[in-house]
């Protein structure tokens, strides 16, 4: 991993500043949402994938951290939106913005961030980065939808469970490698396989990221233990500990889940179960997978030391703990 290391310490001083400076540009209210958002110890995992693929392809001009905090401000803005859906009070182990700010000034803020994203984009005057950057917009918010449908009426349904992560999470990482490398080029093959290496990413990303919350602590990982059930979302480990249990159970959960009325006792029988099974290690056998195809999708670019990094980030997704 020392190769990714190094490329995260090198790319976040960068990042770090940009995503500053433009915070500071904002008026009033949106200013302080915005930087409570974009500087409060995220990851940086797309800006930093946009980049290594826009340098894996050939661009060596340092006008790529503006398209890259372009995808850190639409992952900012899905957030925000994200926490104030879920009613959820804490993002990395602090109080989620749409608590500290109000609802309104969340939503409004998430806007602005993503209306900013395009300017950004706009301003490389390629037509192609701006089209990216509306579709990761654009199916994100539709992974949201699709999820909250299906948390009204759920099901046990692996392939809704996939078109949901597909739209919320990996669609967007999708669109962080498609940029970096549509910076970098117009050979749409070339974008292509940076896109194949970011949608099974993602969705690697997201598999891991529903293992953790049946496994990490709330001071780990910076939100609640449990959350998924207590937000009532089908995620895998959920979705295998259904499909090991007689139907009549199975049902009766569902019904609850769907009533909201699923009972502590039945709340804690779920987490146990999960871990008795080890459906959680389950979940990672499957993200593994997708990352091996994430990993695969990396010969469809010219040898450069860049496929070693990207092959380190597949590694480290599964590997997180936060
Ligand atoms: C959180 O993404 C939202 C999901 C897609 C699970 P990250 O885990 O990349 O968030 P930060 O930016 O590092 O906090
Ligand atoms: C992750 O949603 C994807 C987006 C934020 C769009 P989740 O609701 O599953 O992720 P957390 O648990 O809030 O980070
Ligand atoms: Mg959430
Ligand atoms: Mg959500």
């Amino acid at each position: 991993m020392n190769e990714l290391r190094a490329s995260f310490e090198r790319e976040l001083p960068g990042i770090n500043a940009f995503l500053a400076a433009e915070a500071d540009k904002l008026d009033g209210l949106v200013r302080e949402v915005a930087r409570h958002t974009l500087l409060s110890g995220g990851k940086r995992i797309r800006p930093v994938l946009a980049i290594l693929f826009a340098r894996a392809l050939g661009h060596t001009a340092g006008d790529v951290t503006a398209i890259a905090c372009a995808v850190e401000m639409l992952h900012s803005a899905t957030l925000l939106h994200d926490d104030v859906l879920d009613a959820a009070d804490l993002r990395r182990g602090k109080p989620a913005a749409h608590v500290r700010f109000g609802t309104t000034e969340a939503i409004l803020a998430g806007d602005v961030l993503l209306a900013l994203a395009n300017k950004l984009g706009a301003e490389y005057d390629i037509p192609r980065l701006n089209s990216l950057l509306a579709q990761g917009i654009m199916a994100t918010a539709e992974g949201e939808i699709l999820e909250l449908a299906h948390t009204k009426a759920p099901t046990a349904d692996r392939g809704a469970y996939l078109r949901i992560i597909i739209g919320k999470t990996a669609r967007l990482i999708e669109t962080a490698c498609r940029l970096g490398a549509a910076l970098a080029t117009r050979d749409r093959a070339a974008e292509d396989a940076a896109g194949e290496f970011g949608l099974n990413l993602g969705i690697a990303f997201q598999l891991v990221d529903d293992a953790l919350d049946y496994t990490i602590s709330e001071d780990e990982m910076g939100k609640p233990m449990g959350g998924d059930l207590r937000e009532g979302k089908m995620t895998l480990p959920l979705i295998l500990h259904l499909e090991a249990l007689p139907q009549p159970e199975a049902a009766e959960i569902l019904d609850a889940l769907r009533e909201n009325r699923l009972t502590v006792p039945q709340a804690e029988g779920i987490l146990l179960g999960i871990g008795q099974k080890g459906l959680a290690d389950r979940t990672r056998e499957e993200a593994a997978r997708y990352a091996a195809a994430a990993v695969k999708a990396l010969d469809g670019l010219p040898p450069c030391p860049e496929r070693e990094v990207l092959a380190q980030a597949a590694a480290y997704v599964l590997s997180r703990r936060k």
